[in-house]
């Protein structure tokens, strides 16, 4: 057992890694035989979530709160956004709580640089007008110097998805291109190749236009997204062939940090076939993320923490992802660097993801082998019998890339899971299905300071942590039931037909 309460300082992480690390997937000769075969009895689903209480989770959470609450220094509020003392002290909880189980679990940091962005301020202005909706994408680089430019806007051909689109002559000039088909990223990048100051993305409907420009890159420029309707009038003048001037301003800051993930794997069960589940440990700057995702995070940990009554037929792997909120930091820079053996020792990932907003729907994602790596369908469909099972009503959610399955779905691994909503609406219809209030947000504390303890629903939150109890008894028990894994293809419909990475629009 790796003695994971060591972790000291986020700086010093790395520096601790190199003997931390074990390779993914191959327990350490030594492990006892008990767990192996196990003295204990088999795992069995409905002794498991017998030991889930509501009491038990409610404590973790105000344990994690108080955690939270020593980011005041830095940030004046509570928070456990990565960088934070807030989020170091969550890996150091999370981590203790796992070595208090003793060899039952072998566990590892995955320490990783992250990238975060601040923007400080930033204006546009196209012609006489200052758009309201003009918004600088996340990630985005300052203007030079941090002062404003002025340029020509220049109109680029099609979507701007290849560097024949943009004019030859847009060195000063600021590149005003069409959302869709290619990322933001790769249009801002393609803009500065073309020797743009900065670039304009406008939305191909009236709504505004907020994004990221994702992992950064040398040639990227200054970007902001703009609404259709700002747009309209614009494109207008262009093609009529007038000149629209503009000032673009931006100051802002991107930087690389050290964080870390946190895996812990069962000992015992089979390490060529693991089942693999995961949360978020970080939380956004603006709040303590007790909810988002808290929630998710200390499930992960009861379970965990009962499991090890039980002995398991396959290997199970628990994951707490960092930057999470930064744009999948985490969970990308774990499944991008697996070797295809090991990618294909994991037969399913389980994305655990906000368990208890207080306006909860019971959120299913509709995870469909039609577009996704075979079994997750199957995966959706255990999900839907256990809440048809107890009655309970549900919803489909789009599997769309805005939490941490998405890396494992993108390399070819079957994945899935539920949530309880973040900032979208309850309908009519809803409301009667799970009690709530109807036309308000799932969780009206989304991303903010008041998503505290007070901002998880017992019911939901008890409910899904016996859930996921029950998808980690399922296949920790037996694959027999559940498709072979395929190779690590790429999921081609899914990469077209995903729009997020994370909380941010990329296309
Ligand atoms: C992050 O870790 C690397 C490798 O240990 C180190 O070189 C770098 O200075 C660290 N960066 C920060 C911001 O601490
Ligand atoms: C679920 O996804 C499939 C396609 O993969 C689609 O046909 C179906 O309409 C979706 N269901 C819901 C309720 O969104
Ligand atoms: C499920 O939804 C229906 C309305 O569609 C409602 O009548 C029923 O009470 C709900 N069931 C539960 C357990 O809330
Ligand atoms: C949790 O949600 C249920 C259903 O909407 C509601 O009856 C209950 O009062 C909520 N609990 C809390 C503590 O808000
Ligand atoms: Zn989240």
């Amino acid at each position: 057992m790796v003695g994971l309460s060591r972790l000291p300082l986020i700086a010093t992480i790395a520096a601790v890694s190199a003997q931390l690390q074990r390779p993914l997937g191959s327990p350490s000769e030594d492990v006892p035989d008990t767990y192996q075969t196990g003295n204990k009895p088999l795992i069995d689903t409905e002794l498991l979530q017998s030991h889930i209480s509501v009491e038990s989770l409610f404590e973790r959470a105000e344990a994690l709160y108080g955690l939270a609450k020593s980011s005041e220094e830095q940030f004046g509020h509570p928070t456990r956004v990565i960088g934070s003392e807030g989020h170091r002290r969550t890996l150091e909880y999370v981590a203790s709580e796992i070595d208090r189980l003793g060899d039952y679990y072998k566990s590892w940091t995955q320490p990783f640089p992250a990238v975060m962005g601040q923007i400080f301020q930033s204006r546009l202005v196209l012609g006489q007008s200052v758009p309201e909706s003009a918004s600088p994408m996340s990630l985005t680089p300052p203007t030079a110097g941090k002062e404003p430019v002025y340029g020509d806007l220049v109109l680029v051909n099609n979507q701007g998805c290849d560097a024949s689109d943009y004019p030859e002559d847009l060195s000063g000039k600021v590149a005003f291109v069409k959302r869709g088909t290619c990322s933001f990223g790769a249009k801002s990048e393609l803009a500065g190749k073309a020797g743009a100051i900065a670039a304009v993305i406008f939305n191909s409907n009236a709504d505004g236009l907020s994004g990221t420009l994702g992992v950064p890159s040398p040639y990227h420029v200054a970007t902001f997204g703009l609404s259709g309707e700002d747009a309209g009038p614009v494109i207008e003048k262009l093609k009529a062939g007038d000149v629209v001037d503009s000032t673009a301003f931006i100051d802002s800051v991107v930087n690389t940090i050290n964080t870390t993930n946190l895996i812990a794997q069962t000992v015992g069960g089979d390490p060529e076939n693991c089942v693999m589940l995961g949360a978020h440990s970080d939380s956004v700057g603006e709040g303590p993320g007790i909810n988002d995702d808290g929630s998710g995070s200390l499930t992960l940990l009861e379970v965990a923490t009962h499991l090890t009554k039980f002995s398991v037929k396959n290997c199970v792997r628990f994951a707490w992802w960092a930057g999470e909120e930064e744009g999948l930091l985490g969970s990308d820079y774990y499944v991008d660097t697996l070797p295809e053996d090991e990618n294909q020792k994991i037969r399913l990932f389980m994305d655990y993801d906000m368990m208890g907003s207080p306006n909860f729907a019971y959120q299913v994602y509709n995870a469909t082998n039609a577009v996704n790596p075979t079994g997750s369908e199957q995966l959706r469909d255990m999900y839907v019998d256990w809440y048809e099972s107890k009655g309970l009503n549900y919803t489909f959610i789009p599997f769309d890339g805005r939490s941490d399955y998405d890396a494992f779905i993108r390399n070819g691994i079957p994945g899935g899971g539920i949530a309880t909503g973040a900032e979208g609406i309850k309908t009519k219809e809803e409301e009667l299905m799970f009690g709530g209030k109807a036309g308000d947000w799932y969780d009206p504390c989304y991303h903010q300071l008041c998503d505290d303890v007070s901002n998880v629903n017992a019911t939901a939150w008890l409910i899904n942590t016996q859930l996921v109890a029950h998808s980690v008894a399922t296949f920790a028990a037996s694959f027999d039931d559940f498709p072979k894994r395929e190779t690590a293809k790429a999921a081609e419909l899914y990469e077209q037909e995903t729009l997020y990475h994370g909380r941010y629009l990329v296309r």
